[in-house]
């Protein structure tokens, strides 16, 4: 069923999250589908891939939410709708998100999904999924409403100790940022119970949301990384909180149960603030989220 969108009007977000959902499964199932296959490499770089099946996910996504609400842009990692930047709300799409791990055969990677909507202080996450077709694990979040895993509420860890925690570190692609992460690497190594290195950013934060890790921190992700799995972290009543960096779309993050933040030595040296993604570099205060409070 359509639903043209008025231009001034953004989607009603349950709606949205059904659409979103929809979509995301979809494309799984082509993820899992492929994932022992030989797969087509569109491009290969030192320390990135990028798949046909990566372009074939985003053209399925796009499709499927065009289907529900043909007027919404989507700027994905695959490909950018120019009309996505002037959007009253547009999709956040990262069709494979853990590409490398994927293209391995390796089943840790996701689909993730964000509506954002156009605020005076730019672009917010309002519906958030991430979609691991490999662990069939479905998380989702309404921006004021308690984040799910599988339908039921999932909630952020409660340890508050850095030394017991499991903090999950990103290894990125560019020079800058693999610097940034050896740094975090041999600074955080004997403060935590154990740092694990997976591969997806979505999946980082959708573990830091439901009590997997307690922490992630990367120092060079793109929007469409975390668009979805940020808000899920807020909706868990976590902390998630990004710097922006020279580039479009491109930030330094850590994410966590909030209750650790203060004590990861990465929010201490880069002086981070708490600010949410925007197009142009506004930001805006973030704090722990009430929202597990709510339904
Ligand atoms: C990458 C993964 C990886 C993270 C990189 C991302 P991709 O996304 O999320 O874990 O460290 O920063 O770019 O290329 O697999 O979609
Ligand atoms: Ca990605």
């Amino acid at each position: 069923m359509s639903q043209p969108l008025l231009s001034s009007r953004p989607p009603s977000n349950t709606r949205a999250l059904a659409a979103a959902v929809a979509a995301a499964r979809e494309a799984g199932e082509l993820m899992k589908k492929n994932l022992s296959r030989a797969k087509q490499v569109n491009e290969s770089h030192q320390h990135d891939i990028k798949l046909e099946l990566d372009v074939q996910c985003q053209k399925l996504i796009t499709r499927a939410l065009a289907t529900v609400f043909p007027s919404i842009p989507v700027l994905g990692e695959e490909g950018i709708d120019a009309a996505s930047e002037k959007a009253v709300a547009r999709w956040v799409v990262d069709p494979i998100d853990g590409t490398v791990n994927f293209a391995y055969g390796i089943p840790h990677a996701a689909v993730s999904i964000a509506l954002e909507v156009r605020t005076e202080d730019g672009f917010k996450s309002e519906v958030g999924v991430v979609y691991d077709p490999f662990m069939d694990d479905l998380w989702t979040a309404i921006r004021g409403k308690p984040a799910r895993l599988n339908g039921r509420i999932t909630q952020v860890s409660t340890r508050a100790r850095l030394d017991e925690s499991i903090v999950s570190l990103g290894f990125a692609k560019n020079q800058d940022s693999l610097q940034a992460a050896q740094a975090d690497f041999l600074e955080l190594t004997h403060r935590v119970r154990k740092l694990r290195i997976m591969g997806s950013a979505a999946l980082a934060l959708t573990y830091v949301a439901c009590g997997r890790f307690d922490a992630y921190v990367e120092a060079g992700v793109r929007l469409w990384d975390i668009a979805a799995g940020g808000l899920i972290v807020e909706c868990a009543g976590g902390s998630f909180v990004t710097h922006s960096l020279p580039g479009e779309h491109r930030y330094g993050l850590i994410a966590s149960n909030g209750l650790i933040h203060d004590q990861i030595p990465h929010a201490r040296t880069t002086g981070a603030k708490l600010k949410s993604p925007s197009p142009k570099g506004k930001s805006q205060t973030r704090t722990r989220s009430k929202s597990q409070t709510q339904s």
